[in-house]
């Protein structure tokens, strides 16, 4: 009987994956969260706990600055209405320690992990799309394309700038594509503890819940009854071995 329930126990602890509290291995993301107590302007909701140092912060509020050399002025100057939702997109993927539900693998020469899916709340993602509609960009994927000889990104030949609106005709094509669905549309609401939000008020990061929530559906579709089935197998096979 202790044999079995050893056996149990490995086999939860195996299945069981953290995904609360921790930071992606990306290009600038510390090891392990800790307070920062500089973090700069935007940034600061996630000082009590963050994956960013106060450096980062500081890069993720400047034009095609150390981080990634990535240019927004790529089609002229962007408004500081629609700038100020990148530098928010920017300091929740370096500070955010809430992401481990979406973590991925991924082969790139600049980052070992990235996020997927990301379920963003409707007003963050709406209010983005709002104060860019009518800036200018050449391309709807950020990720990828891009003429880098000058160091940072400059429009390859023949892409055109157009306004926001049109390459990104709604606010979930700006969302989802912009970052190849690093993020996800969503029509949940702010506070609803369903969907992360980008812009955090007040001195509790409502995120952490959000995590908790996706963190808990994943590691119960681990436990689900397909899943106990195959380990009840396993485990009598094992146990018909030892006797
Ligand atoms: C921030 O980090 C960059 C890259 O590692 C480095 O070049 C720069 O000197 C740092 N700045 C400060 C203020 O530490
Ligand atoms: C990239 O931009 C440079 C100028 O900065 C240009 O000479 C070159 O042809 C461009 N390459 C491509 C593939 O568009």
């Amino acid at each position: 009987m202790w044999w079995i329930l050893l056996c149990l126990s490995v086999a939860s602890i195996e299945c069981t994956k953290n995904y609360m509290n921790i930071c992606m291995v990306g290009k600038h993301q510390k090891s392990e969260p800790g307070r920062e107590d500089e973090l700069h302007n935007q940034c600061t909701p996630w000082k009590d706990n963050a994956c960013c140092t106060a450096n980062t912060s500081i890069g993720a509020h400047e034009d095609a600055s150390f981080l990634y050399n990535f240019d927004w002025n790529h089609c002229g100057t962007m408004s500081s209405a629609c700038r100020k939702h990148f530098i928010q997109d920017t300091c929740f993927y370096e500070c955010s320690p809430n992401l481990g539900p979406w973590i991925q693998k991924v082969s790139s020469s600049w980052r070992s992990e990235r996020i997927l899916d990301v379920p963003l709340c409707q007003e963050d993602c709406d209010q983005w799309w709002e104060d860019c509609k009518d800036d200018l960009t050449c391309k709807d994927n950020w990720h990828t394309g891009w003429n880098w000889t000058s160091g940072s990104n400059r429009c390859p030949s023949g892409a055109k700038c157009k306004r926001f609106r049109e390459y990104f005709p709604r606010s979930s094509d700006l969302c989802e594509k912009v970052w190849s669905n690093s993020y996800k549309y969503t029509t949940l609401k702010r506070g609803s503890g369903r969907c992360m939000q980008l812009w955090i008020e007040g001195a509790q990061n409502p995120n952490v819940q959000v995590t908790q929530y996706y963190a808990n559906l994943r590691n119960r579709a681990v436990a689900s009854p397909p899943a106990t089935l195959v380990l009840l197998v396993l485990l009598l096979v094992l146990l018909s071995r030892e006797v």
